[in-house]
């Protein structure tokens, strides 16, 4: 979401885009059944502001909740959060477990291929991609640069927490 916030000329938002992505599942763990409904409640705990709960809510939209995604980064976020996954998941059958080669020939491949992640809506990527006036293959080629740019730190820091 960080690297998305700069790409799309949002560099002032940076940290607001990064954590909007980071708290998006904030509800998920505790109540799967209500997800995006719990998560208004928790965030004003933290005195969240109405746009971050509004984009919070929005990544769940059609599945879980009815808030539209309105703002770009709202439609992003929708659009990358099942490609995330696609993205790791083929990422891991890689022999380097990489996105740093990865190209994006061989994740159309992936994408194509129904039974590779299946519980990665291909139907809530295209619409992402719609919603932003984003080819398909916009999306994918943005959202490979965007996981490179953040390999390196998260494997760090997920090497750190199972320490
Ligand atoms: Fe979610």
């Amino acid at each position: 979401m960080r690297w998305y916030a700069r790409e799309l000329g949002y560099g002032d938002q940076v940290d607001f885009w990064g954590l909007c992505g980071l708290l998006h599942d904030v509800d998920f763990e505790q109540w799967p059944e209500e997800h995006c409904k719990k998560a208004p409640e928790l965030l004003a705990e933290v005195s969240a502001s109405p746009e971050m709960v509004h984009a919070i809510c929005s990544h769940g939209y059609g599945i879980c909740c009815d808030v539209e995604p309105e703002h770009e980064m709202e439609k992003v976020m929708f659009a990358v959060d099942e490609l995330t996954g696609l993205i790791g998941a083929a990422a891991r059958m890689r022999p380097s477990k990489s996105v740093m080669d990865m190209e994006l020939s061989s994740l159309k491949k992936k994408f194509k291929d129904k039974k590779f992640a299946a519980g990665c809506s291909r139907d809530i990527i295209k619409d992402g991609a719609e919603r932003l006036g984003w080819t398909l293959d916009e999306v994918l080629e943005k959202t490979i640069l965007a996981m490179r740019s953040c390999e390196e730190q998260t494997a760090k820091e997920l090497a750190e927490l199972c320490e």
